[in-house]
This record gives structure tokens, sequence and C-alpha cells, in this order.
């Protein structure tokens, strides 16, 4: 023990003389289900991101405010990408810096994207480790997936410190397939009423004419994770699911690379329901858009969105981690990512997760809530999860105790929804959970819900039962905010954009309220299990809850 503390003392504070850390608060350790493989080739080639420091994001976040407040008159006014790049471009400096530093190191091979605020460099493993000091670059492998990541944190020259948010490419990894899972139902009786698309469509009155039929409409699914859709699953999908509406049987546009192999179920389950309640629209799929094993999937399709025009207006993405892994510099710059996209008039959805309100450890019998990102981000909309009342039939919803749900300890509370928090909390005041597990100050989630039990999908051919989460839940949300905005495309009014502020406006109109049963918390003494309680109104376990499709088109259609 003693030497190895010795040599690590020295190893982590000498640089600090002249350098200094952009990410201390990273947690660098991977899962104990990656292997350590050694360290890499001082020749292996990595790819790194830079972000640099961008400007105007106080004008980018009121122009967001402006032009997502349904009262406001610059509402729907969205930002072309070239726009958001005048805004935002980082300044002559800041660029020249950034420039001499990698070009000091002899790294000449960058790439950089319409808005400069990203730059992407290849470089060898031995340069990147002399670059960021306190960096080392192994390889980890997992079950056949083999990446490049650095076991330490890494510093930066202080005269880059204050030009750069983070460097990419050093520590966050893919995560599992998390927000869905195999739930066997509750009753023996073997017979139970799975969830398909005739189901999804009746259940929230969308009716054969509520298909899409706008030219200039589409819409898409981000997945980040070593698996694909495969397209003869989808069709396989619509042949068995689709007989009673209108629907496309295939992917219009697949940006990044589809790899061979098994189909993963998120992956299939994503597709199949997007293009089930937003049926007959465009549909795109991106998939692990990075050309390199160091590459961060999730931060490479961040990077991708500011370097193309023409995107789809809605995204639907099944990815979270906890918060607490994550530096908030990251997490920082990201949500400044995801307001680049809604001024722009993109609607960003997000999965809330499938554990509740999540469980941190904190020490011996101490416990503490643990919110996810981007679910906790306030400039995205996050979609919960909901069952059937009784599951054999087609009734009202309720909580779903897998949906994720809680207060942010990064983002602050955003105005559209002070009030509808307060308003919870001081209904549920007595059976709330004790104050130290969570954080009222913070950005409260989800925003809306949806079914997430119980799904059929279609997977290497074969149609499977009873595929739960909010992986779920967050397309067929996203298929009908397209079909809202199909509508409203072909009144030649603008998309919907950020949807929260104008969310929150509507006070649950055009929603079915979810009132009824608790989401997950801690396995301790203070909370036996439970989280957060539905209630009526805004609930941090359903959001405002189900969509009344034909209700919310009429409350959202002008
Ligand atoms: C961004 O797009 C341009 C072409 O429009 C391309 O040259 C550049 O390499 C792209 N940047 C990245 C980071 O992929
Ligand atoms: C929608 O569905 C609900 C419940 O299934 C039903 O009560 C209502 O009448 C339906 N129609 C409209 C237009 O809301
Ligand atoms: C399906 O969408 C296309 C345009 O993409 C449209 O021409 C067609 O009429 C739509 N079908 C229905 C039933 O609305
Ligand atoms: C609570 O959330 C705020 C942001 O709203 C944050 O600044 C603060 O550090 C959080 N507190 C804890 C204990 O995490
Ligand atoms: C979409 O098409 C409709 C009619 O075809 C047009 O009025 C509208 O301006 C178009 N919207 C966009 C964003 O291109």
């Amino acid at each position: 023990m003693g030497t190895i503390l010795l040599f690590f003392i020295p190893l982590f504070f000498i640089p600090l003389v002249f350098s200094g850390f952009l990410e201390y608060d990273q947690d660098v350790l991977l899962s104990q289900d990656w292997t350590h493989a050694g360290r890499v080739d001082p020749s292996e080639q990595l790819e790194l991101t830079f972000a640099l420091k961008q400007q105007n994001l106080d004008l980018l976040g009121e122009t967001l405010s402006r032009v997502s407040d349904p009262d406001s008159a610059q509402y729907g006014k969205h930002l072309s990408l070239q726009e958001v790049a005048s805004l935002v471009r980082p300044s002559e400096l800041t660029q020249k810096v950034v420039q001499r530093w990698l070009q000091t190191h002899g790294i000449s091979n960058c790439r950089t994207v319409h808005t400069q605020d990203f730059l992407q460099c290849t470089m060898t493993a031995e340069v990147a480790e002399v670059l960021l000091p306190g960096s080392r670059f192994n390889r980890y492998i997992r079950e056949g997936q083999s990446i490049v990541r650095s076991s330490a944190p890494y510093s930066v020259h202080d005269d880059v410190h204050q030009h750069l948010d983070f460097v990419g490419g050093l520590h966050r990894v893919p995560p599992r397939e998390k927000y869905v899972n195999l739930k066997q139902p509750r009753s023996k009786a073997g017979v139970h009423l799975g969830v398909t698309p005739a189901i999804l469509r009746a259940r929230y009155n969308l009716t054969a004419a509520d298909v899409g039929s706008a030219q200039n409409n589409s819409q898409a699914v981000a997945q980040f994770l070593e698996q694909y859709y495969h397209p003869a699953d989808l069709a396989e999908f619509m042949d068995l699911f689709g007989r009673t509406f209108q629907h496309r049987s295939e992917v219009d546009r697949v940006v990044g690379t589809q790899g061979g192999g098994k189909a993963g179920l998120e992956a299939s389950l994503d597709i199949e329901y997007i293009m089930s309640t937003g049926a007959n629209i465009s549909t795109w799929v991106f998939t692990n858009p990075g050309r390199h094993e160091s590459q961060e999937p999730f931060l490479q399709w961040m990077v991708l969105l500011s370097n193309m025009t023409g995107l789809p207006w809605v995204h639907t993405i099944s990815y979270g981690d906890d918060e607490d892994s994550l530096s908030a510099a990251y997490m920082m710059r990201i949500n400044t990512e995801f307001m680049k996209a809604g001024v722009r008039g993109i609607s960003l959805l997000f999965a809330s997760g499938d554990s509740g309100a999540g469980c941190r450890h904190l020490g011996k019998d101490q416990n503490t809530f643990r919110p996810s990102f981007p679910a906790s981000s306030p400039y995205v909309t996050t979609v919960g999860g909901t069952s059937f009342k009784n599951p054999f039939k087609v009734t009202y919803e309720v909580t779903d105790y897998i949906s994720g749900g809680g207060f942010s300890n990064v983002f602050k509370m955003p105005d559209y929804q002070a009030s509808a928090v307060k308003g919870y909390l001081n209904s549920v005041k007595v059976t709330l959970p004790p104050q130290s597990y969570f954080n009222t100050s913070g950005r409260a989630y989800p925003d809306i819900a949806a079914l997430s039990d119980n799904y059929w999908v279609v997977s290497n051919r074969v149609p499977i039962p009873w595929v739960s989460g909010t992986s779920a839940s967050t397309p067929v949300v996203g298929g009908m905010l397209s079909l809202i905005n199909g509508q409203r495309l072909a009144k030649g009014l603008p998309a919907l954009g950020f949807l929260n502020p104008r969310l929150y406006k509507l006070k649950g109109q055009g929603l079915f309220d979810v009132t009824e049963g608790c989401h997950l918390g801690c396995l301790d003494e203070q909370v036996q299990g439970k989280g957060f309680c539905a209630a009526p109104s805004w609930d941090p376990v359903t959001g405002w809850g189900t969509p009344n499709y034909p209700a919310l088109l009429a409350a959202l259609q002008s």
C-alpha cells in the first residue's frame, strides 16, 4: 500500500504546478464489468474532442426562453444553425490559443464544426499523454467491445485552461442497455394485455386519420449502445402490429455506423414505437456516430448536431448516467448544447430512467436519491413511465414503479416549472421523503409520461412480450409530438421546439393526469424502498401525465 501511495502523490500533484484540471469531479473509475487489458501502445491513434469556451451564453438562454414561450412575440422564431454559430462561436483569442497549443504538440489533424466550438483531433496516445498531463490511456474490454480510456484525471496547460470547457474521449463510457428490461407480469395467470401500437393508439385516442402527412416533417431516435435495429425486424413488427393504421416500415436515413450482429432490444423498441405513434412520418436513426473507439458516442452525437442542418424536429434518446458520476463542467456544456438545439426549434426528449428516484449510498445508514443526467437538464423534455391500472384492460394509467424522477443536484429549478413543483411539494408535504434525500432547489423531472410496461417488440425476427422501461414511453411521446408538429408545419406554423415552457403553461390540459402509485427509492429504514408518489397535476414521478392526443393537439396547434 505504502509504495502505491508514494507513487501516486507525485503523479497527481506535480502537474498542478503548471496546469489545472477541467473535470476534477469526473468519475474516472470504470464499472466492474470492464476488464483492464493493459496500457495502449504509445503509437495508437486516439481521437479527442475539445470543447472550446463559447460566447454569449446569457443571450442564448434569453433567446431560448423567448422563442419557446407561447406568450412571447418571438415565439417560434427559431434560429438557423448559422445564426446559432454567430451567437456562440468562441472568440478569436480562444480559437487561436487552443490551436497554438495543439500545434505546439504537433497535432494538426483536427476537424471543426459549423459553430466552431468543438475541435476533434487525432493524435497518438503518447502525444495525448503529454498534451494532457495526468492522463494514462489503457484498453478496456466488455463483452467483445473494446475501448481506450484514461485511468487517471487529465489536466491542461494554464494558458488554455480558461479557453476550454472539457476534453472528451478520456473518461465516459457507453452505458449498458439501461432503460429497458424484461419485466414478467406480476399476475401468474399467463394471460396479460401486452402493449402494442393498437393498444397505444386506443389509449391515447389516436384515430386512423391521425398519421403524418406533411412533407417537411421528420423525427429521429438516437442510440449509443453497441446494438442496432434491424430493418427486417421493423418490417415484421409493422406486418404483425401495424394493420390498423397507415405507417411506414422503413427508416429513411441512418446517420452513423450500423454494426452487424444481433439486434438490440432497446434499439428495436425505440424505432418500432416512434414509427407507430408518429406513423407515416419520415424517421431517422442516429447510431454510434463515432468513427473511432476512443470516442464518447453521446458526445459524438451532440457534436454532429452542431454540424448538420436540415435535422429532424423531434429526437428521442434513451440514455443517461448518474449525475454524480459526471463532471459539472461536462454537464454544463452538454446543457448548453441542448439550448443550441432548442433555439433551432428541435425538441429533445430523454427517458427519465428506470430506477425511480434512484439511490446513492453516502455512508453507513446514510443514503440519498440519485438523479440522472441528461434527464435532469432543464432544457430537455423528460419522459417518465406508467402502467395500466388493470393489466388486462385499456384502463386509466398509474405510476410504473420504475419511472425515473426527482430533483437535480446540478441544475437550478427553471422558472417555467417553479409554481408547478411548489404546488406538488405543498400538497404532499406530509408524505414526502425526508429532506436529506433530495434537493428542492434543483430542476425537477420528469415533465410528461406514457405507458412503459409490457410492450411487444420484434427483435431478431422474434416477437418478445413484457418489454418495459422508459425507453418505451419516450418514443411514444416523441411520435405524438411529431404528429402535432406535422399539423403545425402544414399550416405554416413553426415546429414546437423546446416544449417545456409551453407544456407547463398548459397546466395539464391535453394530458391524462396520473395520480396513483409511487416509484422506487432507497431500500433502507427511512424510506423503505419508496421515492416520490404521484399526485394530482404535476409530480416528480409522471410529470403532468400522459397525452390525450386530440386534446393535446388542440392545445398545441395554434
Ligand atoms: C463538419 O462538417 C464539415 C462539412 O460540412 C466537415 O468538413 C467537418 O469535418 C465536419 N466536422 C466534424 C467534427 O465531423
Ligand atoms: C379520449 O380517451 C378518453 C379515455 O379513454 C375518453 O374519456 C375521451 O372521451 C376520449 N376522447 C377525447 C376527445 O378526449
Ligand atoms: C403519408 O405521408 C405522405 C407524405 O410523406 C403523404 O403524401 C400521404 O398522404 C400520407 N398518408 C396519409 C394516409 O395521410
Ligand atoms: C442542490 O442543488 C443546487 C442547484 O439547484 C446545487 O447548487 C447544490 O449544490 C445542491 N446541493 C447538494 C447537496 O447537492
Ligand atoms: C412545410 O410545408 C408547408 C406546406 O407544404 C409550408 O406551409 C411550411 O412553410 C413548410 N414548413 C417548413 C418549416 O418548411
